[in-house]
């Protein structure tokens, strides 16, 4: 039995969706804890592409139970657009419950996000749009529509007409739009309600049992470390917190229960919206990382930025998350580089800074310090041990647990669930503390 966190230790897109995919084969329950539709997972098998926004990536397997957990907020519509194309696909989504204490995502909340970020103009966070931070705005502000309330058919129609009147004095007082008709969105909702009904459950109850029982749980984390509301790059981050101590508690869990937490991080970086990132490409190498790494976001379609790995900011998520061990991704993207550079250190304002420095301003002015390693230049998309690895690209991955103090368990050199060398068991292998005390 073993309960693991799979978190992103970078700005997303990290290639969560693989590693989720292959380490719940032996997951009995896959749990998201936090964010919505904002995350765009991707998950390859047998050549069928499947993009997960919401639903769990353990949902592929059969005998895999998938909890949409109490900290993530829950777009009704989309999550059924993404159970019919499940099932579309032949996948059985029977297993798929949601916390009846998540936050439902309202249409206000996409319009009234909308209306902020054009407001903001040039102090704009570049948002996915999916009224993600509304949602839980209204979440703390203790104003929020839980999936309790959906599932209440008495209150549903009293309770939607409140929100969406007080919603629509912001719009038109605020931002002088047209207001939204609360009968119409009842009326959908109501609809929504009774197609969701059957998957909702008091989940901290049932993740519980399911500890009891020694059942494996995998905690799949959305997001990534640096767009932590806490602990990331602010105001440039997302509103919930992707890093591992959130998986307590949007799952309803304590910390006494996890076992292991795997950070995933790209062999180089990438960031989608706005915000500094100081190993950003803006040149060839950066058009070929995209190209070749295909860096376009899952959920907006976006141009990902890209840029060099960066080893303060892997050691910050090392940090931040009480990593055991990291799982290496698209290293393959790295191949036809001549030389790879890795930023080990920043200079700020004249002085030499190891650490994340956690003012964002401060880190907007961090310009890095490069260590140049050679690169492999041959394909590695076909190398399932680490013995297949060209001498440069062990060198590479080497370079990378020295810098960060942390044991690369995963490396992954393709999309589908067959392009990777497991270098030691990330879940039963050994703990990280005695490792690297
Ligand atoms: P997530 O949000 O962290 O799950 O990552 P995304 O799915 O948004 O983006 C990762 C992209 O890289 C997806 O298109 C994956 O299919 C792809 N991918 C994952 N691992 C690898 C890898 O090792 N090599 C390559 N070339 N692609 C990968
Ligand atoms: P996955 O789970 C990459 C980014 C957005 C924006 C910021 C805030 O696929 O890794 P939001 O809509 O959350 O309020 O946007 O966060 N962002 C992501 N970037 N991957 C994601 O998810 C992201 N989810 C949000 O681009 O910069
Ligand atoms: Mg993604």
């Amino acid at each position: 039995m073993a309960n693991v966190i799979v978190i992103g230790t970078q700005w997303g897109d990290e290639g969560k969706g693989k590693i989720t995919d292959l380490l719940s084969r032996s997951a009995d329950i896959v749990v998201r804890y936090q964010g919505g539709i904002n995350a765009g997972h991707t998950v390859v098998v047998n050549d069928r592409t499947f993009k997960l926004h919401l639903i769990p990536s353990g949902i592929l397997y059969p005998q895999t139970d998938c909890i949409i957990g109490s900290g993530t907020v829950v777009d009704p519509k989309v999550v059924l657009q993404e159970l019919d194309q499940l099932k579309e696909l032949g996948v059985s989504t029977d297993r798929l419950y949601i916390a009846e204490t998540a936050h439902v995502t309202m249409p206000y909340h996409r319009v009234l996000e909308q209306a902020a970020e054009t407001q903001r103009a040039e102090h704009k966070i570049g948002t996915t749009g999916r009224g993600i931070g509304p949602t839980y705005a209204d979440k703390s502000e203790r104003v929020g529509i839980r999936m309790l309330d959906l599932m209440d058919r008495e209150m549903l129609p009293k309770r939607l007409r409140w929100a969406v009147e007080q919603k629509n004095i912001v719009l038109e007082k605020l931002y002088d739009l047209p207001p939204l008709n609360p009968d119409e969105v009842i009326e959908q909702y109501q609809i929504y309600a009774e197609r969701l009904r059957p998957h909702v459950i008091d989940a901290s109850l049932v993740i519980d049992r399911a500890i009891k029982e020694r059942r494996n749980i995998l905690f799949e984390g959305a997001q990534g470390t640096l767009l932590d509301l806490d602990h990331g790059t602010y105001p440039y981050v997302t509103s919930s917190n992707p890093v591992s101590g959130g998986a307590c508690i949007g799952a309803g869990v304590g910390p006494t229960v996890i076992d292991r937490i795997i950070g995933v991080s790209k062999a180089y970086t990438t960031r989608v919206g706005e915000g500094p990132f100081p190993t950003e490409l803006n040149d060839r190498v950066g058009d070929l990382l995209g190209d070749r790494g295909a860096e376009f976001g899952t959920t907006t379609g976006r141009k990902r930025r890209c840029g060099w790995f960066d080893g303060v900011i892997g050691r910050y998520a090392v940090r931040i998350n009480g990593l055991d061990c990291l799982a290496v991704t698209k290293l393959d993207v790295l191949d036809e580089l001549p030389e790879i550079q890795v930023c080990i250190a920043y200079e700020l304002d004249g002085k030499i800074v190891r650490d994340f420095p956690s003012d964002s301003r401060a880190f907007a002015r961090c310009k890095p310090i490069y260590e140049t390693l050679p690169g492999w230049r041959s394909s590695t998309k076909d190398c399932r041990a680490l013995a297949d690895l060209p001498s440069e690209a062990r060198t590479y991955l080497k370079f990378l647990e020295d810098m960060m103090s942390v044991p690369i368990a995963i490396v992954s050199l393709g999309a589908s669930r067959g392009q990777t060398i497991i270098v030691e068991d990330p879940i039963h292998g050994p703990k990280r503390g005695l490792l690297n005390v």
